[in-house]
């Protein structure tokens, strides 16, 4: 990685505190995430406020806006920095995909026809469909989410494809309406480290889970501290970075939930490009930082129950 002068003295990071017309008011929510305690009701809140109007932004939208949260930030072409390729995939829908994964949890989720498998925070319905691909038309796919723009978007693209085994569920991860051992499967894209409460919504995914089923779960992890202006800014650039926490926290968590054989399939770190880093910090400093390989990462885990 080359850092420079130059780089410095190039024009602003669409990520950076001064530009697009959004961005200011998302900063401060997000420095006030970061500096005020704020209660878990308060923190979903913001949550189900961003992906409101995210629900109804369209993929090519959420690309060109800073707030997306996997936007690549205005102007930089790239479409998604996090989100793994869905196209070409056996029950993709492309309506249902608005750009905002950070893997791809059902590569390794084993589902199998006739499978139950639970979403969780099923956005648009992405995954779902994906997952009914494979169950077929004897299995049963529910999506879980909390932002009723979410389900609405997802149960409309369910209909325009007809699938009655395909059900959404207006709910908090932390506390579904199912019953207890409900799922074979349990998938989930880039959910969890928006759950203020990570301990609680791991027990109620193991909860759902019958015994002998498992999860495959994509999600945003932290390696190391990253200073607090930074994590302002990587999450201005990636998103769902604020409430993510350290892969080895996230994973104890995991087992303490009561799973077992907890595999990460997939790794992927997400570089912060210079200019930001440079935005916030020295040179000396952003060198250091790299050199730290502290970072963030995109994971895919499986377990089992
Ligand atoms: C980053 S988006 C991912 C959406 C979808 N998985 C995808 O890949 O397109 C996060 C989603 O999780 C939902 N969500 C966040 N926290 C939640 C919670 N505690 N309970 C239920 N849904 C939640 C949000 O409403 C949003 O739709």
């Amino acid at each position: 990685m080359n850092i420079s002068e130059e780089t410095k003295s190039k024009e602003k990071s669409c990520c950076g505190p001064d530009c697009c017309s959004d961005e200011a008011v998302v900063t401060t929510i997000l420095e006030d995430d970061i500096t005020k305690e704020k209660t878990e009701e308060e923190l979903k809140q913001i949550v189900k406020d961003e992906y409101s109007k995210i629900a109804l932004q369209s993929k090519e939208s959420n690309e060109s806006s800073c707030c997306g949260s996997t936007s690549a930030c205005c102007g930089d072409g790239a479409y998604s920095i996090m989100a793994d390729e869905y196209k070409g995939l056996k029950g993709y829908n492309p309506d249902a995909d608005l750009g905002l994964g950070c893997g791809l949890p059902t590569q390794f989720a084993k589902i199998k026809a006739g499978d139950t498998v639970v979403d969780l925070g099923s956005g648009a319905g992405n995954d779902c469909f994906v997952a009914r691909a494979e169950t077929g038309e004897t299995g049963r796919v529910i999506g879980i989410d909390m932002t009723p723009a979410m389900i609405e978007k997802a149960e409309a693209n369910a209909a325009k494809l007809g699938f009655r085994n395909v059900e959404f569920h207006l709910a908090e991860i932390e506390k579904m309406p199912l019953e207890d051992n409900t799922a074979d499967v349990v998938v989930s894209n880039c959910v969890l480290n928006l759950v203020p409460n990570k301990v609680n919504a791991f027990r109620e995914v193991y909860r759902i889970t019958k015994p002998g089923g498992h999860f495959s779960i994509s999600d945003i992890v932290l390696t190391g501290e990253l200073p607090p202006q930074l994590k302002v800014a990587a999450t201005m650039y990636a998103g769902c970075v604020s409430g993510a926490v350290q892969k080895d926290e996230y994973l104890n968590i995991v087992k303490n939930a009561g799973f077992k054989d907890i595999t990460v399939q997939k790794e992927k770190m997400i570089t912060i490009p210079d200019q930001i880093l440079l935005d916030y910090m020295t040179i000396d400093e952003a060198k250091e930082f790299i050199r730290s390989g502290y970072g963030i990462y995109s994971i895919t885990v499986y377990a089992e129950k």
